[in-house]
């Protein structure tokens, strides 16, 4: 049986994540703060499910964890690092901004890091990270998220650009979601909303394939390109 490991399985996509893994025969170890949360997702599941407190706020300690979680399930094929924070700041206080750095900079990193270290020593396997569309551009009313996001896309593209130099056959999978109905959803102006279960869906068949990157729902490719294309005159006009 393969095992996963899910950084951030409590709520939303990570945990809709672990049960459409688990559904396909993976034993999942579960990873997050709100622990009551993980153990109702282990109990869930068909399969085993390692239940582990994590608080990726706090790199070395969530480092060791990590560790002990993989030492837990012996071996792990695939990571998934879903974990992520951010918030509207229209005052850009620094307490919002301060914490989303510090969930989605360093904690992500951390992750990766501690991911990559296994599947370095086990030569093979795939890492995967949710990245978001915000990625694209900056954005004024959540510039720490926006540039925590460029960040997590562009250091998992390091970390394949890594494993292809060392020639190890490691899939990294950068996902960036649209708008996904979770508590993470933010802003008044919501739309093409995919349900976490389509959102698990999509991203499963994308680490299936072992894709680089892909968006969900497959139709912020649209969004993408024009975020991409449209000068700053325009977007700052939106
Ligand atoms: N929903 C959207 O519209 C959307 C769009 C684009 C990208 N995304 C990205 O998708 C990912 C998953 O978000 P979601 O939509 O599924 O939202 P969610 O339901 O709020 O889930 C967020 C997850 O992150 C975990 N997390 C937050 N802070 C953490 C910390 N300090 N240490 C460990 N885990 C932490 C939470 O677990 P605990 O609170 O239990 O620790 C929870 O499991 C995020 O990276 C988000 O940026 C979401």
């Amino acid at each position: 049986m393969p095992n996963a490991i899910i950084i951030g399985a409590s709520s939303g996509i990570g945990r809709e994540l672990a049960r459409v893994l688990a559904s396909h025969g993976y034993n999942v170890g579960l990873a997050a703060r709100r622990v009551e949360l993980l153990q109702q997702v282990a109990r869930d599941i068909p399969t085993a499910g390692f239940v582990k407190m994590i608080d990726i706020s706090q790199p070395a300690e969530a480092m060791q964890s990590l560790r002990e979680l993989i030492a837990e399930m012996k071996d792990v094929d695939l990571f998934v690092i879903s974990s992520g924070t951010g918030f509207i700041n229209p005052k850009l206080e620094w307490g919002p901004e301060s914490e989303t750095i510090a969930v989605n900079v360093s904690g992500f990193a951390a992750m990766a890091n501690v991911a990559a270290e296994h599947l370095q020593s086990r030569g093979s396997g795939q890492l995967v990270g949710i990245s978001s569309i915000a990625a694209l551009r900056g954005n004024g009313h959540a510039p720490a998220y926006s540039a925590s996001k460029a960040f997590m896309s562009n250091y998992a593209r390091g970390l394949r650009h890594r494993f292809a130099k060392l020639r190890l056959p490691i899939g990294v999978t950068d996902v960036q979601p649209g708008f996904v109905d979770t508590p993470m959803a933010k802003g008044d102006r919501k739309f093409w909303m995919a349900s976490p279960e389509k959102a698990a869906e999509q991203i499963y068949q994308a680490i299936r394939k072992r894709k680089k990157h892909v968006y969900v729902t497959r139709r912020w490719r649209i969004v993408a390109w024009l975020v991409k294309i449209l000068p700053d005159w325009v977007v700052h006009r939106l």
